[in-house]
C-alpha cells in the first residue's frame, strides 16, 4: 500500500503508543506459564470488595437504560466523603478519560503544560494533543522530586500545571508543605491538576492529599482521583475529578461525552466507597509489601526510589525491556520503563506476599 498522508492531527505523530503491557492471556499463550504474576499495572491484589459483588449480583435495570449521565448518587457520595458539594464533582470513565476531558477543556495551540518526569505518559500525551509544549520537571539523581525546579516553574505561570502525588512511576512524593508551597505559587491563569490516584496508600506523616489546602485557596485546581488502585476496579473503569469551582465543573462536563461512565461502574464504585475496612486491609498489605519489597531489592545490590505508592521503581542496572522480558519468561509481569533517561527502570507493583515472592525469586 503507498504510503500518503492522512487526514489526522500532526500532534499525533508525537505521541508514542501507551506501554500498557501484556494481558494474562498474551503472557499464558507466549511464555507458556502456568503460575503467573501480574505486576505491571498497580492493580489491587486483593480485588474488589465484596459489598461490590453483592450489588452487580442483582443487577436490575442496570444493563437495560443510560446510566444517569451525571452520576448523581455517586457523586452525592464523593461529595459527602470529602466535603465538598456534588456540584464539584465529574465523574469519569477512569481518571485517564478526565485527563484527555480537562486537557481538551484547557489547553490550547501553544500553551506550557508542566509536569513531572518520569511522567505519567497521558499527562504529556493530551496535553501535546491539544498543542501544548510540555515543560518536565526531572526528578534529581536521588529519585526525589526536584522541589526548587517545579517551584520556580509553577511561578512562571504556565496554563497548567499537572503532576501526580505521589509520582507515578518513581512513587516519590512532595511533602504537605511543599504542596502548599505550589499552590501559592501558582497564578490565577494556572490550572493546577493534581493526580492523586496512589493517595490512599500515602496518607501518613509527611504526606498529606492536597484536598484541605486546596479547598482553602482561591485557586484554579482539580483534583483526580481513581477507583482503579486501592479500590480495586480497574477493569470497570471509574475514576473522578474535584474542582475548585463549579463553573470549571460545568466546563469539565461539556467536555466530557454524555454517558462517559457506565451504571455498572457507578454502581460499583458507590458500593466500594462504602468500605472502608476492604480500603484498609488493601493498603495495610501495600505498605508491609512495600517495606518488605525494597528492602531486598536493596539488599541485591538494586537502586529503589522512594515510595509511598503500591509499586516501586528501580534501576535493574541495563535494558529495563531484556529485563523484564526475563521475569516474563518465568510469569511475572513487570513495567520497562521507556522514557528516555530512565530506560534501565522497571516499575513492579506490588502483589500478594507470594506473588512479591514469585517476582524476587525470579530476579536474574
Ligand atoms: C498517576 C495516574 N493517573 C491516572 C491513572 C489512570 O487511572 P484510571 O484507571 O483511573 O484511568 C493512572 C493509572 O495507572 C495513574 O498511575
Amino acid at each position: 500500500m503507498s504510503e500518503r498522508d492522512l487526514p489526522i492531527r500532526s500532534e499525533l505523530e508525537r505521541i508514542p503508543p501507551y506501554n500498557s503491557g501484556l494481558t494474562l492471556a498474551e503472557v499464558r499463550a507466549r511464555y507458556k506459564v502456568e503460575t503467573i504474576s501480574k505486576l505491571g499495572s498497580n492493580e489491587n491484589p486483593l480485588g474488589s470488595s465484596q459489598k461490590v459483588t453483592d450489588c452487580l449480583a442483582s443487577p436490575g435495570d442496570l444493563f437495560r437504560l443510560y446510566p444517569d449521565p451525571q452520576g448523581k448518587a455517586l457523586c452525592e457520595a464523593i461529595a459527602i466523603k470529602f466535603g465538598v458539594l456534588p456540584g464539584q464533582v465529574v465523574l469519569g470513565n477512569g481518571s485517564e478519560d478526565l485527563i484527555g476531558v480537562i486537557c481538551s477543556a484547557a489547553v490550547r495551540d501553544g500553551d506550557v503544560v508542566t509536569t513531572l518526569y518520569p511522567s505519567f505518559p497521558l499527562h504529556e500525551d493530551y496535553a501535546v494533543l491539544m498543542g501544548g509544549k510540555v515543560e518536565r520537571i526531572t526528578v534529581r539523581p536521588d529519585l526525589e522530586i526536584d522541589f526548587p525546579a517545579l517551584l520556580a516553574a509553577a511561578r512562571r505561570a504556565p496554563r497548567m500545571v499537572m503532576f501526580s502525588n505521589p509520582m507515578n512511576p518513581v512513587g516519590s512524593w512532595l511533602r504537605r508543605d511543599e504542596m502548599r508551597d505550589i499552590i501559592d505559587a501558582v497564578s490565577e491563569d494556572t490550572l493546577l491538576v493534581i493526580d492523586e490516584a496512589y493517595v490512599e496508600y500515602a496518607e501518613g506523616e509527611d504526606y498529606a492529599s492536597a484536598l484541605e489546602d486546596l479547598k482553602a485557596s482561591s485557586k484554579n485546581w482539580i483534583i483526580l482521583r481513581t477507583f482503579s488502585k486501592a479500590y480495586g476496579l480497574a477493569g470497570l473503569r471509574i475514576g473522578f475529578a474535584i474542582t475548585g469551582d463549579r463553573r470549571l465543573t460545568d466546563y469539565l462536563n461539556r467536555a466530557r461525552t454524555p454517558f462517559n461512565t457506565n451504571a455498572i461502574a457507578q454502581a460499583a464504585a458507590l458500593a466500594a466507597l462504602g468500605d472502608g475496612e476492604h480500603l484498609r486491609e488493601t493498603v495495610d498489605l501495600a505498605i508491609r509489601e512495600r517495606e518488605r519489597v525494597a528492602r531486598e531489592l536493596a539488599s541485591r545490590g538494586y537502586r529503589i526510589a522512594p515510595s509511598r505508592g503500591n509499586f516501586i521503581f528501580f534501576d535493574c542496572g541495563g535494558d529495563a525491556v531484556k529485563f523484564s522480558e526475563t521475569l516474563l519468561g518465568k510469569g511475572v509481569i513487570t513495567k520497562p520503563w521507556k522514557q528516555e533517561g530512565f530506560d534501565t527502570f522497571v516499575r513492579v507493583s506490588l502483589g500478594l506476599r507470594s506473588e512479591n515472592d514469585h517476582f524476587l525469586a525470579s530476579l536474574p
